[in-house]
């Protein structure tokens, strides 16, 4: 069962380079004063939860009102799911609960600037690629060498109040 438990601040600092390691080859750090929650799997036969990924993001201002400042959306900056974990649905719900997250707060697009090797799996996640990318010259990853802009619209749900 994967259970998710979000943290704040330096403190976990040491743990999300762990994952971002293990998954890429390279340590990353979670932007300052972003979200950050990490993925753990309970393991039946050792009766032992897992860390088994990662994720930073930060929630857009709610007071901010010009679409073209930063902080007007939302933003995913890493999503890290461990290699032996990979393709078995738990980046998608890791997403998931990041995109609520976001929602709860404010309703905004949000952007991802993904590795070009993930792209696919933005796309089936509702994200639009756009076709800009920029090539990261100071990657240590190759995975993160060119990074592609993507982006989600919030759904918009209509409210039919009938005052019949
Ligand atoms: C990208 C990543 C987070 C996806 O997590 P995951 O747990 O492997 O993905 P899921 O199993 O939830 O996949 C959900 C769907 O996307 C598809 N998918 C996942 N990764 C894909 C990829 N690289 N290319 C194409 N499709 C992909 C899956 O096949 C699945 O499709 P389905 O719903 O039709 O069955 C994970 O592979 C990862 O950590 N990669 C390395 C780091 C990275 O690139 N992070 C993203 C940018 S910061």
């Amino acid at each position: 069962m994967l259970s998710l438990v979000k943290a704040k601040g330096n403190k976990s600092n040491h743990l999300f380079r762990q994952v971002a390691r293990d998954t890429t080859g390279e340590t990353y750090n979670p932007p300052e004063e972003s979200e950050v929650v990490f993925a753990y799997e309970y393991i039946l036969e050792t009766g032992k939860k897992v860390l088994i990924g990662a994720a930073s993001y930060t929630i857009a201002l709610p007071t901010q009102t010009d679409p073209n400042e930063e902080n007007y959306n939302h933003f995913l900056s890493f999503l890290f799911i461990k290699g032996h974990w990979q393709g078995l649905g738990y980046g998608k719900w890791l997403l998931n609960f990041i995109e609520s997250d976001m929602m709860k707060t404010v309703r905004r697009p949000i952007h991802v600037e993904s590795a070009i090797g993930s792209v696919e799996f933005f796309i089936k996640q509702g994200y639009t690629y756009s076709g800009r990318y920029t090539d990261c010259v100071c990657s240590g990853s190759p995975l993160f060498k060119t990074l592609c802009y993507m982006t989600k619209e919030p759904i918009i749900t209509f409210c039919n109040n009938l005052n019949i």
